[in-house]
């Protein structure tokens, strides 16, 4: 092949995905999403009064306190705005224009662990559901059991959040190769279009339906009670209010109400209503939820001290046991023009690893569509080693990148996230502001599990792009180790070699290591919730949302994170309205 397509090639691997072939459409997705109920903070009063406060109105806050309040009344607080009539949330071909939004008006708050991997987090009604890359898949049995939920009245909350957001995909060719391959590498049986979690290949489901909008957790609202909840944008929670309990007196510690602040600044303060019954429910997700914890007081004595923070509960385990999943990617550059397509086919392997696939071209250099889950653009630049991913080294990708030519983006990538991670790291405050990210680390890799499942997987990538069905894809004079060297080694973003790099699959996993923003922990069950989410040692307060798992559910947790605040609200109202 000519020197010039060749340089095309290598350039290829700064791409994004994009997404361009369908038209933004301004209409609301199907039903009634423009709510009554939702109103901007600064029209709430200094102070209200609620059965239930429910903090983030995420993917886990949305599901429920929409269902808390076919019986009760009920506040969602949520900082960030509405996802209706921003193209960036409810266009699939918008993914990643979110993500690239740095500013604070942004549904997305960028964030970079202290491992160096840059990441992201959502600041919008409907959460991570509203910036999230779509793909839709249940929590295998085993996890259900393990989590000790009862399993019908899982099924029938899957259910419910089905009817609103799930899909199931239009399948290009691109994915048909991917799915094909999976079975030709040995990642069998084939299952179909299943929203279930079984060991083999499947096609998934997806919150984007087939004209391209998006249906996030917020559209689960419509389930609520209009006359029975209140749902404030741009309402900050900057502290839960807990009464100290009296030294030496048994009283536990008590949540009976928050203070928030709304856009301009000003203070609100809303309270439980007198009721044994009511209480607050914290969802602000695997970050905000033990940030909130402890600016609150909870968590640990000598950490909160070192901020001035008024100790309520000593509580050693808010913010331990944070993880992220890893992701490592192999790009294949393909000789024939590549259909858009975002993760549809899964392959479910035996040994921990799930192999999913996003694939596109650019046919326009520098347009504002070339953005995607691989381009440097949100933040995912797997050339250089996590800890050399700054800010000038982005900037400098994405310049290249934009200097491209349309076929340099002819290809996809064929990607892998492994099962757990075992590896666990922890969350620190930086200060006292909510509106800033807390610290965390994740510690990537550091149990060799890890590294091990993710071997297994690249080596099943490697199989997937050297076989028959997958062929049509890809330039046959190219073995896999060229592709794996290219795409760890390549030159393109100017910044110095690593000569170690990928002479080994540890080495690469390392060196390539990409977030795929399934990040979790921090008020963990059994460490800082007991297994009905409430938090230990106070009364009145849970937390519901991505920070309490143990690990990562499913191959995507998306599906699970909103059945579980449908599961956990029907169990609260069960439980209370069987008393009263
Ligand atoms: C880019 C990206 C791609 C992803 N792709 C997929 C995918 O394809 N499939 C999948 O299944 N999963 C995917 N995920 C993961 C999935 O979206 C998340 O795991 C899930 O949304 C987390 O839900 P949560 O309820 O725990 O937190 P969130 O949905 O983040 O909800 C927390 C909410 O709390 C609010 N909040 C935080 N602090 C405060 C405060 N102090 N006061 C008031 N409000 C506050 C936040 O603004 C936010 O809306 C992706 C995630 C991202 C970011
Ligand atoms: C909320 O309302 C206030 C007062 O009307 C206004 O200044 C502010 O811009 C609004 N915020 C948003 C994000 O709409
Ligand atoms: C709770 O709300 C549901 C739905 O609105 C209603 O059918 C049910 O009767 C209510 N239960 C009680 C005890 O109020
Ligand atoms: C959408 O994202 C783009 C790119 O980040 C940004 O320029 C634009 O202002 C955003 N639109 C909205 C409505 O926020
Ligand atoms: C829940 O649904 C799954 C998948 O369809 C099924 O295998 C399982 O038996 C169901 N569980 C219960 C308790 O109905
Ligand atoms: C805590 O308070 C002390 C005494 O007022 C002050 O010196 C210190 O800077 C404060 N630390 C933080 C992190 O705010
Ligand atoms: C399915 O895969 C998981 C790992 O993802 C493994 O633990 C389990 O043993 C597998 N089950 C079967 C029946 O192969
Ligand atoms: C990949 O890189 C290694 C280390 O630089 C080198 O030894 C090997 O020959 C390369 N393989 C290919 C196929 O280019
Ligand atoms: C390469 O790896 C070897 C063995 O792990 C190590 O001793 C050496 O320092 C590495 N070289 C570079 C340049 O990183």
């Amino acid at each position: 092949m000519g020197v010039i397509v060749w340089w095309r090639l290598i350039l290829v691997l700064v791409s994004g995905i994009l997404f361009s072939l369908l038209q933004p459409c301004a209409s609301l997705p199907k039903g009634r999403n423009d709510y009554s109920f939702m109103k901007n903070a600064t029209s709430a009063p200094k102070v209200s009064y609620y059965d239930y406060i429910v903090i983030g109105g995420g993917t886990a806050g949305c599901p429920l306190a929409a269902t808390l309040s076919q019986n009760y009344s009920v506040l969602l607080l949520e900082r960030g705005g509405s996802p209706y009539g921003n193209p960036n949330v409810t266009e699939a071909v918008a993914f990643g224009a979110a993500l690239s939004d740095l500013r604070p008006t942004s549904p997305a708050q960028r964030f970079i662990s202290e491992d160096g991997v840059i990441n992201s987090r959502a600041r919008v009604l409907g959460g991570g559901s509203c910036i999230n890359a779509g793909f839709y898949s249940r929590a295998s049995l085993h996890y259900v059991t393990e989590a000790g939920w009862e399993g019908k009245a899982v099924n029938d909350s899957y259910e419910w959040v089905e009817k609103v957001v799930a899909f199931q995909p239009v399948m290009g060719p691109w994915q048909s190769a991917v799915r094909d391959g999976l079975l030709q590498s040995g990642v069998v049986p084939y299952n179909g279009f299943t929203y279930n979690h079984i060991n083999g290949t499947k096609v998934g489901g997806t919150i984007f339906d087939p004209n391209g909008h998006r249906h996030t957790a917020a559209d689960l609202l419509r389930y609520a009670n209009p006359s029975q909840i209140t749902v404030l944008l741009h309402a900050t929670v900057h502290k839960i209010l807990l009464t100290n309990p009296s030294k030496g007196k048994s009283k536990a510690t008590v949540a009976h109400g928050v203070i928030f602040r709304d856009s301009t600044g000003a203070k609100h303060k809303a309270y439980l209503k007198n009721g044994p019954k009511n209480e607050i429910i914290v969802s602000a997700g695997a970050l905000g939820s033990p940030q909130l914890l402890m600016l609150s007081g909870i968590g640990p004595e000598a950490h909160l001290k070192a901020h001035n923070i008024t100790v309520v509960l000593d509580q050693p385990f808010v913010g331990k046991g944070m993880s992220d999943n890893p992701m490592n990617a192999v790009f294949v550059p393909s000789p024939t023009r590549v259909d858009i397509s975002l993760l549809s086919v899964v392959g479910i392997t035996s040994f921990g690893a799930f192999i999913e696939s996003a694939s596109g071209e650019n046919f326009a250099a520098g347009s504002p569509n070339d953005y995607g889950m691989f381009s440097p653009k949100i933040g995912q630049l797997s050339k250089v080693p996590p800890k050399q991913r700054t800010p000038e080294a982005l900037a400098k990708a994405t310049e290249l990148m934009e200097s491209l030519d349309g076929v340099a983006f002819q290809g996809g990538f064929i990607f892998e996230k492994i099962m757990g991670p075992v590896s666990t790291g922890y969350l620190k405050l930086r200060n006292r502001n909510p509106n800033e990210n807390p610290s965390v680390t994740f510690n990537y890799f550091q149990d060799p599990r890890d590294l091990e499942r993710c071997v297994q997987g690249i080596s099943t990538i490697e199989k997937v792009i050297d076989s028959k069905a997958f062929a049509p894809f890809r330039y046959p004079n190219m073995p896999v180790k060229m592709l794996l060297n290219l795409t760890a080694k390549s030159p393109v973003n100017l910044l110095p070699h690593h000569t170690n790099t990928s002479t080994s699959l540890e080495q690469f996993c390392r060196d390539t290591v990409m977030t795929i923003w399934h990040y979790h922990g921090g008020c963990q069950v059994g460490k800082v919730v007991d297994r009905d989410y409430k938090v230990r040692g106070v009364n009145r307060l849970r937390v519901i949302d991505g920070s309490t798992f143990l690990s990562s559910p499913g191959t995507n947790p998306q599906a699970t994170v909103m059945m579980l605040g449908r599961y956990m609200g029907v169990k609260m109202l069960r439980e209370r309205l069987a008393n009263e």
